[in-house]
Formats: C-alpha cells, structure tokens, sequence
C-alpha cells in the first residue's frame, strides 16, 4: 500500500501544510512517499510516484474560500494522467486555512469531490482546519520548550549538579499538555482518517480547529498581524506604500 502525500504550500518553509501532513504521515501504515507541489516544474515527478500508488493524500492552504491556483492548475494535468493511465486512487485532502473555522473550507472539497468523480478517482474525504497558522506556531513553541528544558536542565547541572531539575520540567509538562490540547481536534480526525487511508475506506468530510475560544483567537490574531506588520515595513508605511 502505496500513498503520496503531496504538500501543496508555496511556502518553502515552516508552513502548516507540512504540520498536518507530519501528523497525517505518524498515522497512516504502508509505504510513504512526500512531495512538495510548488512550481509547475514540481508536477512531472509527483504524477510519476502516482503511477503505482493506492492513496494520495492533499495538504493544502485555503487561498480566498477555495483551491489555490497553483494546485488547480495540477488538478487539471493530474485528472488527463490518471485517465489515460487508467489509475484508480483513493483521494484525500487536508485544507487549512487562516480564520478560526474549520468549515469554511467545505468549497474546497466540494472542488476536489468533483475532480474525483471527473477524474475516475474514488472520494476518500478530508478534515478541514480551522486556525492553521496559529496551529503551526504551537509546534515551533514546542520546539522552543524542549530548548529551554535543556538549557534549564544543563544551567542546573553546572550550578547544583542536579540533573532533573524539576520546577523546569513541571513548567515543560504544563505548556505541553496545554499546546497538545489545542491540537485535540486535529490529532483525532487525523489518527482517525490515517487508519481509514491505510485500509483504503471511505472518511468523509470532517471541520475542526484550534481549541480555542474565538475571541482569544481573535486577540492573539491581531497582535500577530500587527507584529508582522511592523516587521515587514511598519504598519502606516505597508499600507500606504505605492502599489508597483
Ligand atoms: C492569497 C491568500 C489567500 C487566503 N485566503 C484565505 C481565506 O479566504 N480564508 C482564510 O481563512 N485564510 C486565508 N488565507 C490564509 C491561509 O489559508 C493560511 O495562512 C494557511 O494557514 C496557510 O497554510 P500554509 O502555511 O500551509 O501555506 C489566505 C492566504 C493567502 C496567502
């Protein structure tokens, strides 16, 4: 059992694509193959590894409530090369996108629904998030605490020769559990689609998002956009600034 997972953000990096597909890949079995959909010259070899593959599996932003140019575009050449192949592939779809729900990317399956029922490819469904780029910073900060566990851990050994350190990693254990539960929803409809891949069934359409209530969400939202705007040429000077 074959499935290519294809990460289809134009970002080179750190986009939230990748998350919800490293996620997707720690609960889906068989053999797996990752690529990245960026650039037109990136869909000869992804169309290659679908020859012999059983599932194919989406992740994708939401661009302006739907599919992003650069993956319809695919879409279109994907749909000739499966036909004249004859290929039968199981597909699914991981969309997510800015605003806090999940279910604003119900257009965007519908798109890839229809494209498998133009293409002769079978439906296997998808999870729609909700909050993705707050969703990815949770794995950076993860990452970030795992660091500063370390640093506590080594600045302890050297000043007490204590190697555990324990208010350290009581603090560790708190922001853990806490950037795990915003991810719950997420984690469940993927351990559960991962299976369902694996044995080439149905999933269906499933919406969810950061565990969060909206008005946080909209709180941290705004001092994200204002911190980026500054960051990228201050907030007057962005807008202002003469369109080339
Ligand atoms: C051109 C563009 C259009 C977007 N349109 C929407 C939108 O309509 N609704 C929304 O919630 N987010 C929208 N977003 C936000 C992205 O969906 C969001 O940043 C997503 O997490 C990006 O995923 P990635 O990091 O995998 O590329 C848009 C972003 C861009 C760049």
């Amino acid at each position: 059992m074959k499935t290519v997972f294809i990460n289809c953000s134009p970002k080179e990096r750190f986009c939230a694509s990748a998350y919800f597909l490293f996620l997707q890949r720690l609960f889906t079995g068989g053999t797996k193959v990752y690529e990245k959909l960026r650039t037109p010259a990136d869909q000869a070899g992804i169309l290659e590894q679908l020859r012999d593959a059983q599932a194919v599996v989406f992740g994708l932003p939401m661009y302006v409530d739907g599919v992003p140019s650069h993956v319809l575009r695919f879409m279109e050449e994907m749909e000739v090369f499966c036909r004249e192949n004859k290929l039968c592939l199981n597909v699914y779809c991981i969309a997510n996108n800015g605003f806090i729900e999940g279910k604003q990317n119900e257009p965007l399956m519908q798109v890839f629904e229809n494209f498998c029922s133009r293409s002769g490819l079978t439906w296997g469904g998808g999870v729609g998030i909700g909050g993705g780029v707050m969703l990815n910073v949770t794995r950076i900060l993860f990452i970030v605490d795992i660091g500063l566990l370390a640093l506590n851990t080594v600045l302890s050994i050297v000043n007490t020769g204590d190697f555990f350190p324990k208010a350290a990693w009581i603090g560790f254990a708190e922001n853990a559990a806490l950037l795990l539960y915003f991810n719950l929803g997420v984690l469940f409809y993927l351990a559960v689609m991962g299976r369902l891949i694996s044995k080439g069934e149905y999933f269906g359409k499933r919406y969810t998002r950061i565990l969060i209530p909206s008005f946080v969400f909209i709180l941290f939202a705004d001092i994200f956009f204002i911190i980026t705007s500054v960051l990228e040429g201050g907030i007057f000077k962005g807008w202002l600034a003469r369109k080339e």
